[in-house]
């Protein structure tokens, strides 16, 4: 280990996150009794701008009251580019108590902006007698902010997650596609000919491993949580399982859900399995026996075990532990 020790953020559950738009109140208690994890109010891009000001009304009486039992509540504010931001912030934390738990911050690009943010919620805290820390969950979703993520990941103690914005961050990029979210046909792997002539095969690739894997190390190396973010083609369950099954074997806690059929898509791939967990629970044992021996791996099933064997169990049980409440 390196002398330098990362701190964790607090755990919370951030398996599935659904994205409700301010302007459409009739969703709020829907949400509220959804099986998401955490519920993210939006003002950002799913409401138009003659509708910021009574999307701001709805969420300030949404969080004071609608009962959002134990579900982590979030407030997804507009870009520090806008003039909408300031009273997303001053309007809403002014105006409600301890309820909401965090701030979406979109489109970070530099420490300076989470450094602004954290100026302006910190005053308003203690202005207000604010007893609970709002936390900032950032969303990476242009080319700067992903160049800056290492100094955003540890821009303020109130960051919590970083979250992966693929349909702003293709745009950022220049990439060429309209999707939000999923594989894209020109990105593959053509084979080479076969001697024998055999037909050559494409592999489609995934182009968003890249950033979501530099999201992952980023938020790893800070002690945040990495957030896959939307995956547009709601009627599209299977692509949406593969898409948060490759965000989760590469390290991400959980995945946004844009529409409710998406929750449970998220929960069921962000909950490890009865068999992952036995066998995490096998490994551990395995290895208390072997240090009791003296030994630093052994074999299981005919497979090496070592000491990162232990740290990638412990975290299988931990995340199990998380679950079943424990
Ligand atoms: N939260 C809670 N409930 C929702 C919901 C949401 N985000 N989206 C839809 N519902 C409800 C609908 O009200 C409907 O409820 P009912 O069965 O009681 O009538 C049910 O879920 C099925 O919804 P459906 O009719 O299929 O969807 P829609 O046409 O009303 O809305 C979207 C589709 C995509 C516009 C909507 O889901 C949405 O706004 N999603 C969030 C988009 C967003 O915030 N984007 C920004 C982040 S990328
Ligand atoms: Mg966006």
């Amino acid at each position: 280990m390196s002398f330098t020790i990362v701190e964790q953020v607090p755990a919370r559950m951030n398996r599935s996150e659904l994205a409700v738009p301010g302007s459409r109140p009739e969703l709020f208690a829907k949400a509220a009794k959804s099986a998401a994890d955490v519920i993210f109010l939006d003002l950002e891009d799913s409401v138009a701008p003659d509708e910021k000001a009574a999307a701001r009304k709805n969420i300030i009486a949404a969080i004071e009251e609608v009962d959002w039992g134990a579900k982590t509540l979030s407030l997804r504010i507009n870009g520090l580019d806008t003039h909408y931001m300031y009273r997303d912030i001053v309007d809403v934390l002014e105006a409600t108590g301890d309820r909401l738990d965090l701030i979406m911050i979109p489109k970070a690009g530099t420490a300076a902006d989470i450094y602004a943010l954290d100026m302006l919620v910190t005053q308003i805290e203690a202005a207000k007698g604010r007893k609970k820390r709002i936390g900032f969950e950032m969303i990476i979703e242009t080319a700067l902010g992903m160049k800056n993520i290492d100094e955003i990941a540890a821009a303020s103690p109130r960051n919590e997650s970083l979250h992966f914005g693929v349909a702003d961050y293709a745009a950022s990029t220049g990439a060429r596609t309209t999707g939000i979210g999923g594989p894209h046909p020109d990105y593959g792997v053509l084979t080479d000919a076969a001697e024998d002539g055999a037909a050559r095969d494409y592999h489609w690739g995934d182009m968003w491993h890249y950033p979501l894997s530099r999201m992952v190390v980023a938020a790893r190396a800070h002690g945040l949580r990495p957030v896959d973010g939307p995956f547009g083609d709601y009627s599209d369950p299977d692509g949406f399982r593969a898409q948060a099954r490759r965000a989760a074997a590469l390290g991400c806690e959980g995945k946004w859900a844009i529409h409710p059929s998406q929750i449970a898509l998220a929960n069921e791939v962000y909950s490890p399995s009865e068999a992952e967990i036995a066998k995490a629970r096998r490994i551990l044992e395995a290895m208390e026996k072997a240090q009791k021996e003296g030994q630093g791996a052994v074999s299981l099933d005919g497979r090496l075990v070592d000491i990162a064997s232990i740290r990638q169990a412990q975290h299988m049980v931990r995340l199990a532990e998380q679950l079943s409440g424990d």
